[in-house]
């Protein structure tokens, strides 16, 4: 059923029957998700510090340092919506507390939309990363624009009160979003397996974005559509 109200309690809470938890166990996806951007969230701490005159623990970019704007609203972004989202993954928060699932959803559309716009940006408007070549390029503007589509998508959904295609946007959207956790593996292993190399590199990056998609799709099918959480 998809018509309760959003925010409104859970009509069957005094039906469950006693003792036997009905809500699923919450721990397995958050931490799989904290996990994944660990490293990209780490990187991205570190640059602020080192951008905002501290010890550069990791090794200064150049290209940034003249106008590093993009790149901070980026790591901001990205730290807000990667560490706000992993919650809207929790069913119990989701279905205990949906006042805060909506108000953390609507933060959450702005800083994916922030971690879109800047990843375009930094794409567009500095010179290419080292090392990395056409492809990538392209990849990123077409994940940083699919990025703002499905969190556009997933928003329009929910106004529509159509909760299936709502968690179906916003899953994608977080799905391509934390590729970038993603790619820190995939580019490990590829590098360790095939050695370093434009292409390889760029392919590496887009296996990120297609395994995470793939578990996103995986992730939508696998609970029937009469079960979707409230
Ligand atoms: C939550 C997800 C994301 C996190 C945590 C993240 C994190 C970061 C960090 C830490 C950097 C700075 C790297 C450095 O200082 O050397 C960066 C750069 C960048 N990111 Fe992201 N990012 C995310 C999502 C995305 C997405 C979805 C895209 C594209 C569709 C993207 C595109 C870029 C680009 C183009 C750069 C500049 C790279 C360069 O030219 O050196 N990011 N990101």
């Amino acid at each position: 059923m998809t018509s309760r109200p959003l925010g409104s309690p859970p009509a069957s809470r005094s039906a469950e029957p006693a003792g036997r938890p009905t809500i699923p166990r919450s721990w397995p996806v958050p931490v799989v998700l904290i996990l994944l951007s660990a490293i990209p969230l780490t990187t991205g701490a570190l640059r602020l510090v080192q951008l905002a005159g501290g010890p550069a623990i990791i090794p200064a970019n150049e290209r940034f340092t003249g106008f590093p704007l993009p790149l901070v609203l980026h790591i901001v972004g990205a730290a807000t919506y990667a560490l706000l989202g992993i919650l809207q993954f929790v069913p119990r928060i989701r279905r205990r507390h949906s006042a805060w699932h909506r108000r953390s959803g609507r933060v959450l559309v702005v800083a994916g939309l922030l971690v879109a716009g800047s990843a375009l940006w930094l794409t567009l408007a500095f010179q290419r990363q080292p090392g990395s070549g056409d492809l990538l390029y392209v990849l990123r503007l077409i994940f940083g624009a699919a990025l703002a589509a499905c969190l556009v998508l997933g928003f329009v959904a929910i106004r529509r009160r159509d909760l299936v295609a709502h968690r179906a946007w916003m899953i994608r959207a977080y799905a391509i979003a934390v590729a970038a956790g993603t790619q820190a593996f995939t580019e490990g292993i590829t590098e360790a397996v095939f050695g370093t190399g434009e292409l390889t590199g760029d392919l590496a990056k887009a296996a990120g974005w297609l395994i995470n998609l793939g578990v996103a799709e995986y992730a939508i099918r696998r609970r029937p559509r009469a079960t979707v959480p409230r």
